[in-house]
Parts: C-alpha cells; sequence; structure tokens
C-alpha cells in the first residue's frame, strides 16, 4: 500500500487543487482568480494542505483550505479524489489542520455545509465538529440550508 504525506501546497500544486475540486460536485466552487490569489502577499491569510502518494508523480489525492483568523479559522473546502475515499484520507487532512489552528493559537474551527451533504456532516462530526446553527437557504443551485459546525480547540483537548 502507497503511504500518503500531507503536507502544505505551494503554488505548483494549484493546478492539481484546481482540478481535484471540478471533480467534486459537492466541493466549494472557487473562481480561477480565487485560486490565484491564494499565495498573494496581500491576501487574506490561508492555509492549504494536500495529501499525496510518496514517491508519484503529478497529482494529488486531497486537499483543505482554510481561512485563518487570529483565534478562529474558518474551514472554507476539503475534497478527497473519489477513488481515495472512506479510506481515512479526509479525516487525516480535518485533523492536520485542526492542529495546526491549536499551535497557532486558534480557539475554534468554523465551517458551513450543505445540510444534504451527509458524507462532509458525517466527517467532520466524527472529527470533532458540532453544529451551532443553520443559515436559511443560505446556498443556490439547488436552494438549501448551510449548517453552521464548529469545532472548540483547547490546549489540552486530544485530537479526535
Ligand atoms: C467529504 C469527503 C472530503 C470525505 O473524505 P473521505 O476521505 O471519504 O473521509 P474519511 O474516509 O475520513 O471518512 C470519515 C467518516 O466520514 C463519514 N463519511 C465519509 N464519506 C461518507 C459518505 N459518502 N456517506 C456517509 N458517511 C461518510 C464516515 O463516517 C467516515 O467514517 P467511516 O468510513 O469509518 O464510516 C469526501 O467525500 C469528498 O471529497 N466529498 C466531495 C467534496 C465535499 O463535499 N467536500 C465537503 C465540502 S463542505
Amino acid at each position: 500500500m502507497k503511504t500518503v504525506l500531507i503536507r502544505a501546497a505551494i503554488p505548483g500544486d494549484l493546478v492539481y487543487i484546481r482540478a481535484l475540486e471540478r471533480q467534486a460536485d459537492t466541493a466549494a466552487h472557487w473562481a480561477e482568480r480565487e485560486y490565484d490569489a491564494l499565495f498573494a502577499e496581500d491576501a487574506p491569510a490561508r492555509v492549504a494542505l494536500i495529501a499525496v502518494e510518496e514517491k508519484a508523480g503529478d497529482g494529488i489525492e486531497g486537499f483543505v483550505i482554510a481561512r485563518c483568523a487570529v483565534d478562529e479559522w474558518e474551514i472554507e473546502n476539503v475534497v478527497v479524489a473519489e477513488g481515495k475515499r472512506r479510506s481515512g484520507l479526509g479525516s487525516r487532512l480535518v485533523r492536520e489542520l485542526l492542529q495546526l489552528a491549536r499551535t497557532r493559537g486558534a480557539t475554534s474551527v468554523l465551517l458551513e455545509v450543505r445540510e444534504s451533504n451527509v458524507g462532509a456532516r458525517r466527517l467532520y462530526e466524527k472529527n470533532g465538529f458540532s453544529q451551532t446553527g443553520r443559515r436559511r437557504n443560505y446556498y443556490r443551485a439547488p436552494a438549501e440550508d448551510a449548517l453552521l459546525l464548529r469545532s472548540s480547540l483547547r490546549i489540552c483537548d486530544k485530537i479526535p
């Protein structure tokens, strides 16, 4: 079995991140310029982690992107390649992100998810998130409520 490593994304990974996002209907879809701005100096602080197979050629297995405020981070997108799902990779990406947020002093990580995205909701719940609210008709095409989830990070917490 191949080892999958998780590391910070670099500008050269954007092409793979974009490609993976486009294959995932339920992912958050960003415009080209939003990805291009990810590494811009004046862009809001963000973290992008990718999952790559050790010694593999081009391509990635998954990614997570979060916006970083001082004490509150927000997961903006997480995607795992279709053929690699249900093997724990999404959880690894989310946990790495939570750990990074914790070590950088954040006290909570938030996100929004479509109510119908049961797989993503389970992934988040399994990794310590719980529902804190709902935004009615937040999403378009199709219109749907967003559920607001939060993971509170305390220094003494063990990663779930
Ligand atoms: C959501 C997503 C990232 C999960 O990635 P993953 O690598 O499959 O996640 P994991 O293997 O770590 O799964 C963790 C848990 O989440 C739950 N889960 C994940 N996918 C699920 C699905 N399709 N249906 C039901 N539960 C699911 C399960 O409880 C799973 O644990 P289990 O396999 O031990 O039962 C992946 O399905 C994906 O890329 N979806 C498309 C993009 C997307 O919707 N992103 C979320 C945007 S908010």
